[in-house]
C-alpha cells in the first residue's frame, strides 16, 4: 500500500488500524474531477464527506480541487478544519436544527440544500434573523429506486428524504418568493452502492419535468467493488451516462454537480487486524481484535468483503473460515466463508475496500477504542488520527 509494507504498518502503529493509499485517494479525485470536466465544464465533484469524515481526507480532496457535501454541523466543522472553502461546501440534511443552520450561515456555506418544507420555514428564519440572503438547492424525490439495499435506498417515493414530485411545484414558488432564500437548482440523491446505471438516467427524466434551473446536483451513488465477483461501472462509464442524460433531459448550460462518496474513498483503504485466536467446532473461527465496532457494514447490510493473510495473500488452498470480531454478539462476523491458509494467531488479516463508511460509522461497543487512520504514501507511513485511549473513553464524563 503507497509502497509499505502493511506487516510493517501493523507493527509501527498496531491493528486494528486503517490505512489509506494516498495517491490512490488523489487519483480517485482525480478522475471524477477530470472526466467531469472532460465531458461537460460546467460543472463541480463534491466529496460526500459522510463516507470518510476524517480531516486528513478533506485535506487531500480539498487539496485535489473538490467541493464539499456536508449533512451536519459536526461534518461541517470538519471540512472547514481540512481546508475546504466555505464557498464551496453544501449542507445536506433532513432534520438540520436551528443550530447547525445559524453554523452553516455564519460560516458562509455556499449552498444549503433544502429537504422539506419546515427545514425550508427553518432555514428562512434564520437567514432572516442574520440579515442573509442564502442560496438553496431543493432536494427533489424523484420516485425512482435504485437497485440496492433498503437501507441505502432513498429515492423512492416512500422515504423520509426530499420533496416528493407532486410538492415540489409548490416549494419551488415558495422558495422563488422568497427574500432571504435564492433557488439556484434541484438536487436529488437516489442511493447507494448503485451496480445499475438506467435509474440515475431515470432520475434525470423525473428533474426535468419540474422546468428549467441553473444547477443540478446528480447526488452520489455509484457502487464499488468490495468483492472479486462484483462489476461495478467504470466511473467514465457513469460520468457519460449522466452527461448525456443532463444534456438530453436538462440542456447542455446548466451546470452539473455530482456527489460521490463510497467511490471516491472505499477501495483507498484496507483494513489491518491480527489474529487472536483460532477456534474450530462445526465451522473454523478466525477471530480478530476489531469487527463491529470499526466496520458495521456487514452486521448492518449483510455487505460482503474480501479478507487476505497479509504475509500470504496468495497462498493457494487453506480452510474455509468465518473472520469473526472480538464484540460480544454471535453476528459480530467480518467475513463468512472466506478461505485463508493455515491461520494462526499473531498472523495480520488485510480486509479490503474499507474506506468508505468505515471509520465514518466506528463506535465503542464493548468499550473498544477507535483504529487509527495510517496514510501510506511514496514508501512512507504517517498516523493522521491516532488511535483511541481508555481516557479518550472517558473523556465526556461530566463527574
Ligand atoms: N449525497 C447524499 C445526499 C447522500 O445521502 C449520500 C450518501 C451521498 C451523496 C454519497 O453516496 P455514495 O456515493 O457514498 O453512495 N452507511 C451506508 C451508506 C449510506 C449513504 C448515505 N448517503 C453504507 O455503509 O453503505
Amino acid at each position: 500500500m503507497g509502497g509499505c509494507d502493511l506487516i510493517d504498518v501493523a507493527q509501527e502503529f498496531g491493528t486494528p488500524a486503517y490505512v489509506v493509499a494516498e495517491d490512490d485517494l488523489r487519483s480517485r479525485a482525480r478522475a471524477f474531477l477530470d472526466g467531469l470536466a472532460a465531458r461537460h465544464p460546467d460543472s463541480d465533484v463534491l466529496f460526500a464527506s459522510k463516507a470518510f469524515p476524517c480531516t486528513a481526507v478533506y485535506r487531500v480532496l480539498a487539496e485535489e480541487g473538490l467541493a464539499c457535501d456536508v449533512a451536519s454541523g459536526g461534518e461541517l466543522a470538519l471540512a472547514l478544519r481540512g481546508g475546504f472553502d466555505p464557498a464551496r461546501i453544501y449542507f445536506h440534511g433532513n432534520a438540520k436544527s436551528e443550530d447547525e443552520l445559524r453554523y452553516a450561515l455564519e460560516a458562509g456555506v455556499g449552498h444549503v440544500v433544502l429537504d422539506g418544507v419546515d427545514d425550508t420555514d427553518r432555514l428562512e428564519r434564520v437567514a432572516a434573523a442574520l440579515g442573509a440572503e442564502q442560496e438553496v438547492l431543493l432536494r427533489i424525490n424523484p420516485n425512482v429506486s435504485g437497485d440496492t439495499h433498503a437501507a441505502v435506498s432513498t429515492g423512492q417515493a416512500d422515504s423520509k428524504f426530499g420533496f416528493g414530485l407532486a410538492e415540489a411545484p409548490a416549494a419551488i414558488d415558495r422558495v422563488g418568493a422568497s427574500p432571504h432564500l435564492r433557488l439556484v437548482g434541484l438536487h436529488c440523491h437516489i442511493g447507494s452502492q448503485l451496480l445499475r446505471l438506467e435509474p440515475f438516467t431515470q432520475a434525470v427524466s423525473a428533474l426535468a419535468q419540474l422546468g428549467s434551473f441553473g444547477v443540478y446536483n446528480l447526488g452520489g451513488g455509484l457502487g464499488v467493488a468490495y468483492t472479486e465477483a462484483q462489476e461495478p461501472p467504470s466511473v467514465s462509464d457513469y460520468l457519460a451516462t449522466l452527461v448525456d442524460a443532463a444534456h438530453r433531459e436538462l440542456g447542455p448550460e446548466v451546470r452539473l454537480l455530482i456527489e460521490p462518496g463510497r467511490a471516491l474513498v472505499a477501495n483507498s483503504t484496507v483494513t489491518l487486524y491480527t489474529v487472536q485466536t483460532v477456534k474450530r467446532n462445526v465451522s473454523t473461527w478466525v477471530a480478530v481484535d476489531g469487527g463491529m465496532s470499526d466496520n458495521l457494514r456487514p452486521m448492518l447490510y449483510g455487505s460482503a468483503y474480501e479478507a487476505l493473510l497479509a504475509d500470504r495473500p496468495l497462498a493457494r488452498g487453506g480452510e474455509r473460515c468465518h473472520l469473526a470480531g472480538k464484540h460480544c454478539e454471535s453476528g459480530d462476523v467480518i467475513v463468512r466463508d472466506v478461505v485463508l491458509a493455515d491461520p494462526a494467531p499473531g498472523d495480520v488479516v488485510v480486509t479490503p475496500a474499507t474506506g468508505a463508511y468505515g471509520h465514518a460509522m466506528a463506535n465503542n461497543y464493548n468499550g473498544v477504542p477507535r483504529p487509527p487512520v495510517i496514510f501510506c504514501r511514496g514508501g512512507e507511513a504517517r498516523m493522521v488520527v491516532r488511535r483511541e485511549t481508555y481516557e479518550d473513553l472517558m473523556s465526556r464524563d461530566a463527574s
